[in-house]
């Protein structure tokens, strides 16, 4: 009931996977096991989502009971932006698997590109204004080989990046001798990235699209940070709603629909098990050619993750993260 997309290692990632960000321990367990039940068998989390303690629980349920086997799965799992050096890799991995319950991640990504600085408790360190403090001695050329031990020592079957733009990700294919098999980034009609999509498409990297549906949960995140920027609504777009109506769907699935076939995989994210069904059942239709040049043309190069203007990384252009976005 999912398509399958074959790595550029040959490995086989569903096509649709589940996001976990933003959700609670109770929201998480109820979502993933309603998850499973209809069929996800891709799950994208992070550590500094905060629940993989409570996924692990449901996946050991599913994996004790025989109702899944773990090869059937498909769980990523992040780096994190406040502990990325290269020392961090493995301890950060095995607290990952430990959370998760597992012996290995089918793949681990490295967060951001940049870095933030850790606060004591294990969270971000900020200074008097509350701006975030960037670490600027990251080196992803270190980290990468680093992710590549990980490979070997069969602790992540695949490794990626995500939040990476086409120069970091050159610069990272100049060292690396293990391609990243993805890079996830934020990916949907208003912002589609065509050239780093194309770049790394062109370079095996398969692209994995988050806030594919516009993530609305975002506003709750900025509000966290005293941030009230007006978000537009995807699933309210005139032609999406046409298109859907066309096909008796409903316009998060032709967001999903469009996203899949342009080879490009989702991790729509959904709490709610009526609609975590509806974001898997998007393989009985498929767009034209029309529908698609349509959709392409809602490109507005909106960027809903504010990442420069949340982490103050426009105080160090090194990071790459342009402040191209209003706020
Ligand atoms: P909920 O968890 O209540 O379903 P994204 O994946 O782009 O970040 O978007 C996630 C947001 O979209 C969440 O707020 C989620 O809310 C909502 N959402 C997910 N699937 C659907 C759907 N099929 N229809 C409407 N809203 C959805």
């Amino acid at each position: 009931n999912t398509q399958l997309l074959t790595l550029n290692n040959g490995h086989k990632m569903p096509m649709i996977g589940i996001g976990t960000w933003q959700a609670s321990d109770a929201e998480i367990e109820v979502a993933i096991e309603a998850a499973l039940e209809a069929g996800y068998r891709h799950i994208d989390t992070a550590s500094r989502y905060g629940n993989e303690k409570a996924i692990g629980q449901v996946l050991k349920r599913w994996l004790d009971s025989g109702k899944v086997k773990r090869e059937e799965l498909f769980i990523v799992t992040k780096l994190p932006l406040n502990a990325n050096a290269p020392s961090d890799v493995e301890p950060i991995i095995r607290k990952s698997l430990a959370d998760l319950q597992l012996d290995y991640v089918d793949m681990f990504l490295i967060h951001t590109p940049f870095t933030l600085m850790a606060s004591e408790d294990g969270g971000v360190k900020r200074d008097e204004q509350g701006l975030a403090i960037p670490d600027l001695r990251t080196n992803h050329a270190a980290t990468w080989i680093e992710m590549e031990k990980l490979v070997a020592n069969g602790l992540a079957k695949s490794i990626g990046v995500s939040n990476f733009d086409q120069e970091q990700v050159a610069r990272l294919l100049k060292t690396a001798k293990i391609r990243p098999a993805t890079n996830q980034i934020e990916h949907h009609v208003y912002l589609q990235q065509k050239e780093l999509v194309d770049f790394c498409k062109a370079e095996g990297i398969a692209i994995t699209a988050y806030a594919p549906l516009g993530s609305k949960g975002l506003a709750k995140f900025n509000a966290g940070f005293g941030i009230v920027r007006e978000l537009p609504d995807l699933m309210d777009v005139p032609e999406i709603k046409e298109i859907a109506a066309a096909y008796g769907k409903t316009p998060a699935q032709v967001l999903l629909r469009w996203i899949v076939d342009t080879g490009v995989i989702a991790i729509p994210k959904s709490t709610n098990p009526e609609r975590l069904k509806q974001n898997l059942d998007i393989f009985d239709f498929k767009l034209t050619d029309e529908e698609v040049a349509k959709l392409v043309k809602l490109d507005q190069n909106f960027r809903i993750f504010n990442f420069a203007s949340h982490h103050g990384a426009e105080r160090h252009p090194e990071f790459r993260f342009k402040n191209e976005f209003t706020n």
